[in-house]
């Protein structure tokens, strides 16, 4: 009898092994499960539901709503006193069908000239609730910024635990790596994921790029970026693209190139072109530092989406070294990973450090599993849900931050003080090995 009792622990134990990998010294709790919503069909209303916003070019702000209702004016109006709107922009509204889906009306205005870290209230198509966001500092290289960094939400418990997260911070940008709802084709699932950020996602402009989750093709039948074109455009006027899957903006001292993992990037393609002229663009006299956010990882030593990234990272990496990128930020594997700054997998004090943040807390659960020994250029590896901040202090130094989610409180895990590139005393000239 002990004999048995002796051997159905160590098989147990085994199993437990195999089943939470050997890698990680963290036993870290399972997926959550998703949130329920009502998706009972009213009767059509004006009333705005899953308000965001987003920068739009210098002292723009894009406001991004939905309607049930058709027949709802793409009007905001908006002032900084409570209750009192000196203003009126006008808009345009799309909305979209997705086999049975019928759409509500998505309306996009843009709203400005605005001053720089200021409050403003607004309403959305004249009437309903009064909502209210705060434009971030104004432009200048040692003007300090905060932007808040997450990747891969979905719309579970967890999901839940990172945005109270988000929240407390007293963030000025948020800035999204891909897979924002995790609808998976269920497009009342992108409703709900528009309800649930609506609280952080009207207050604060949010900046997104795609995921896989996003694209939800139906070859021959449903174009890719459907549902995400039609509710998260990122593309404003003063931008002259043809694609909403790769931009870039200036806020504070910080030029920001938002790439796209899902749509061509190879050296003949329209992002190729676009990125080498946007990088010529860059002046780090008034944007000393230099990011990039895009979905699938370039340097990741999880299990989890090995070599995913690897042809975009043959296409772009040289030309991100040339141009000193700061930090490259990626999502998709549900886990923390920081790296050293690296190109061509070597350390290289002119490369570019890299930052998987997709632990945001969808359905799909941890990534726990990782490759050993650990890579030289990996610096930091964790599997837990939780956000990253990012404090530009000044031309010179920032302040990155890893908060995980222990349990319900954000703990924070690994932090250090970085120098931006341009600021660098090293000969960074580039040579093309
Ligand atoms: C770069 O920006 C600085 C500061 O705004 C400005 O003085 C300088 O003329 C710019 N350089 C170029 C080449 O445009
Ligand atoms: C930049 O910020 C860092 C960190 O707060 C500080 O140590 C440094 O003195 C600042 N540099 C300038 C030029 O203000
Ligand atoms: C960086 O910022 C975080 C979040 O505000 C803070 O908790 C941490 O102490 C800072 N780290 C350093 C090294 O100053
Ligand atoms: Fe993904």
């Amino acid at each position: 009898m002990a004999g048995y009792g002796r051997r159905f622990v160590r098989l147990l134990s085994l199993l437990l092994l195999l089943v939470l990998g050997n890698a990680s010294p963290y036993v870290r709790p399972p997926a959550r499960k998703s949130l329920s919503w009502p998706f009972s069909s009213t009767t059509p209303t004006t009333d705005p539901q899953q308000v965001h916003v987003s920068l739009a070019g210098p002292k723009h702000i894009k406001v991004s709503w939905m309607t049930s209702s058709f027949s709802a004016p793409s009007i905001v109006k908006w002032g900084t006193t409570s209750g009192k709107y000196d203003f009126t922009a006008q808009g345009e509204s799309t909305s979209y069908t997705y086999v049975t889906y019928k759409s509500g009306l998505f309306h996009h205005v843009i709203v400005g000239p605005l001053d720089a870290s200021t409050s403003y209230y607004y309403r959305c198509g004249g009437a309903g609730p009064e909502f209210s966001f705060r434009t971030p500092p104004p432009a200048g290289p040692q003007v300090p910024i905060t932007f808040a960094v997450a990747g891969d939400l979905g719309q579970t418990g967890w999901t839940k635990s990172t945005l109270d997260h988000i929240q407390k911070t007293d963030y000025d940008v948020l800035l999204f790596a891909g897979d924002l709802s995790y609808a998976d084709y269920m497009q009342p699932l992108w409703d709900s994921f528009g309800q649930l950020v609506q609280p952080l996602a009207s207050a604060r402009p949010w900046m997104v790029t795609q995921g896989n989750h996003d694209v939800e093709e139906m070859p021959s039948i449903i174009k890719g970026f459907r549902s995400y074109n039609a509710r998260w455009p990122m593309s404003f006027d003063e931008s002259p693209l043809t694609s909403n899957l790769f931009y870039s903006f200036e806020v504070a001292g910080v030029h920001v190139l938002m790439l796209g993992s899902y749509t061509d990037y190879a050296e003949n393609s329209p992002q190729y072109s676009w990125l080498q002229a946007d990088l010529a663009k860059v002046n780090r006299t008034r944007t000393p530092w230099l990011i990039a956010m895009l979905h699938a990882p370039w340097y990741n030593s999880n299990t989890a989406h090995q070599g995913e990234g690897d042809a975009m990272m043959s296409a772009m990496e040289p030309l991100l070294r040339k141009a000193k990128i700061d930090i490259v930020f990626a999502g998709h594997v549900h886990a923390y990973e920081r790296t050293t700054r690296v190109f061509l997998k070597n350390v290289d004090p002119c490369g570019i450090m890299h930052i998987t943040i997709g632990d945001g807390g969808n359905r799909e659960g941890l990534a726990r599993s990782y490759k050993n020994p650990q890579p030289r250029w990996s610096v930091f590896r964790e599997a837990s849900f939780g956000h990253g901040e990012l404090k530009i202090a000044n031309s010179t130094h920032a302040n990155w931050s890893w908060h995980r989610n222990d349990n319900d409180e954000p703990v924070l895990a690994d932090d250090l003080w970085m120098t931006s590139l341009s600021s660098s005393s090293q000969d960074c000239a580039f040579v093309n090995k």
